[in-house]
């Protein structure tokens, strides 16, 4: 095998829960309006899983697609990497959990924790172990129920996030879109920006950790807003200034579908007009490690992103983390 070939997207799906939630659904259980929901974020519903349905269910509805269609057997998948912030349980990795699940061989499987900026994170991790030439072919998700760390007394995070799941079968043969370049970065001096408190070894479970609503997800809203907006332009920068690339040859950009204004203002500072951004914020909401590859299978499936085209991948997320990928579709 030619370690030097790039990997290649040969399988793709994505899994949503039925349930859809829109924003004046929402309005009954929570203080707020679709008008503010609409205005401040672009998101008009998000889908929300059922109780029995952890995030390995909405993982495994999502591999089984993208291995589908990747014409691979399972047999073939000889790694499985997770990205997520909400794993079904703390250990063992919701990765070993869908290994068992899709009936895998005994392969190797971890999951990565790079919040919103995970898809990506394990897509350059993957693709450096494909060019080991140790791993053959890899199942990359990126899947969270976010509903389960929602706190639903909290109207300024509750309204924002969804739950879903989308996967990528990597390899270096095959067809399917092609994987140039990556950045990851990552800042960790202020974690309280954006975090789950609790649950951890920091404050383990207890009752006042419980009655304290630490085990929800807590943001500043305002600070993350400003610092996704500069850490997107500059991880898009690296990887277009690392290759040459102008701003001009950039056929698509599929964002973190975090909010309609952080993609208007990404588009302003790196002069991509907006219509060349990809979004299905509206439908589900902030889904984390899951809102890329869900915007990208939607994009494939309706022939948005055509053969030859540019594609520009970029996230950012609680970490604060960050995330960019180029793509020869
Ligand atoms: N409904 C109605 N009113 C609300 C709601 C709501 N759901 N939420 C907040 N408000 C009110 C506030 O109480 C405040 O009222 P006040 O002025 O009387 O005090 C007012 O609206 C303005 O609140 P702000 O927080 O200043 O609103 P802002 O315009 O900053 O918008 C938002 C908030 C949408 C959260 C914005 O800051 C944002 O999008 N930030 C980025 C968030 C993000 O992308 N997070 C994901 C990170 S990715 C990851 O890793 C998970």
């Amino acid at each position: 095998m030619d370690l030097k070939l790039n990997s290649r997207m040969v399988g793709f799906g994505s899994f949503a829960p039925k349930q859809s939630v829109d924003n004046e659904k929402l309005c009954e259980r929570v203080d707020t309006s679709d008008e503010w929901i609409r205005t401040r974020t672009g998101i008009k519903s998000r889908r929300i899983a059922d109780e029995d349905q952890p995030t390995s269910e909405l993982a495994l509805q999502a591999a089984k697609c993208a291995i589908e269609s990747s014409g691979l057997t399972l047999n073939q998948i000889d790694l499985v990497i997770v990205a997520t912030i909400t794993p079904d349980m703390a250990f063992p990795s919701t990765a070993c959990l869908l290994q068992h699940k899709l009936g895998l061989g005994k392969v190797a499987c971890f999951d990565l924790e790079a919040a919103c900026s995970g898809f990506l994170y394990a897509l350059d991790v993957a693709d450096s172990m494909l060019a080991s030439g140790r791993y053959q072919n890899a199942l990359v998700v990126g899947a969270e129920k976010m509903s389960s760390i929602m706190d639903w007394e909290d109207r300024t995070t509750c309204v924002l996030f969804g739950d879903g799941a989308g996967a990528a079968v990597l390899s270096k043969n095959g067809k399917g879109p092609e994987l140039l370049d990556f950045f990851c970065g990552a800042d960790g001096s202020n974690p309280s920006l954006l975090c789950q408190p609790g649950g951890g070894s920091a404050k383990p479970a207890s009752l006042t950790s419980v009655n304290a609503r630490e085990h929800f997800l807590k943001m500043n809203g305002r600070e993350i807003f400003k610092s996704a907006v500069r850490v997107m332009e500059r991880s898009a920068r690296v990887l277009l200034d690392r290759h040459g690339i102008g701003i001009e040859e950039v056929n698509h950009v599929i964002p973190h579908q975090a909010n309609v204004r952080i993609v208007e203002s990404l588009s302003q500072r790196l002069e991509i007009p907006l219509d060349k951004f990809f979004c299905n914020l509206d439908k589900f909401g902030n889904t984390s490690a899951a809102s890329i590859p869900l915007a990208f299978d939607e994009g494939l499936k309706n022939g948005i992103f055509k053969s030859g085209d540019l594609g520009l991948l970029v996230a950012f997320g609680a970490g604060l983390t960050w995330s960019s990928t180029l793509v020869r579709f």
